[in-house]
């Protein structure tokens, strides 16, 4: 088991790398972060509230503003470098509105129609954020999860730790991402995010859908409010 409490490492990974966030992030998986955004936003229709949970510097919250215009979208994060940098590129846009707060500790005093997160369940416990979540969702609202995951299969293990690997020897190169690349790849095959996600909307009687995207790389989990 991974020693260190996920949520500890938060600070460490985000207090200085907003900046080349966006970059890194497209990069790095090879721009699979736009396809799995997609596969999220495929989750949304016609809401007229989202809240988009560790939105850090915005790429969702942006996507999600436009697919739904008309929509009230409201972006929370813990890091406010991150989320300073989300207010400045989407100054535009009068329908979002940015809060930082803890997603362990949401306290918005409102309901949504949809709560996104990508790349937040792993720093969470499941139980605690599913149940926030369930306190700020709507009757017939949906929660869409989205992170990382390692693949189950032997040969894409083997492929995803020489990738690892080399993005350790890249961290030579971009010093503030230096120990995310070392840690993420152990904090990814050590969470069980995507089990106990699944335990945690099961028991708050959520009804469930799981896709398993880019060879088990990445999976959304989707939990429905059905009353
Ligand atoms: C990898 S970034 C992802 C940002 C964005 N969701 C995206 O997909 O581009 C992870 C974000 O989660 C935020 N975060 C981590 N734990 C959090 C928490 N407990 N509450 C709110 N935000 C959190 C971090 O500050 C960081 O901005």
């Amino acid at each position: 088991m991974h020693k260190e409490n996920p949520k500890d490492l938060v600070p460490q990974f985000f207090n200085d790398t907003s900046n080349s966030y966006d970059k890194i992030v497209n990069y790095t998986t090879f721009g699979k972060d736009s396809f799995w955004k997609h596969k999220m936003l495929e989750q949304l229709s016609n809401e007229k509230t989202v809240l988009d949970l560790a939105c850090g510097t915005g790429i969702l919250t942006k996507q999600i503003a436009e697919k739904l215009p008309h929509a009230e979208i409201v972006g929370v994060d813990i890091t406010k470098n991150y989320l300073e940098k989300a207010k400045n590129k989407l100054l535009s846009y009068q329908n979002i509105s940015f809060i930082i707060q803890d997603a362990e500790k949401l306290n918005l005093g409102k309901k949504f129609d949809c709560i996104t997160a990508s790349y937040l369940p792993k720093y969470c416990t499941a139980t605690i954020l599913i149940k926030n979540c369930v306190d700020h969702l709507n009757s017939g609202g949906k929660i869409v999860l989205h992170d990382f995951t390692y693949p189950q299969n032997k040969l894409f293990q083997k492929l995803w730790n020489f990738y690892f690997k080399l993005l350790n020897l890249a961290g030579f190169f971009i010093p503030e991402w230096k120990q995310v690349f070392i840690d993420l790849p152990n904090l990814i095959r050590n969470t069980n995010w995507v089990r106990e996600y699944e335990k945690a909307m099961n028991d708050c009687g959520l009804k469930i859908h799981k896709q398993d995207l880019t060879c088990g790389s990445s999976t959304i989990i989707v939990g429905t409010k059905i009353i």
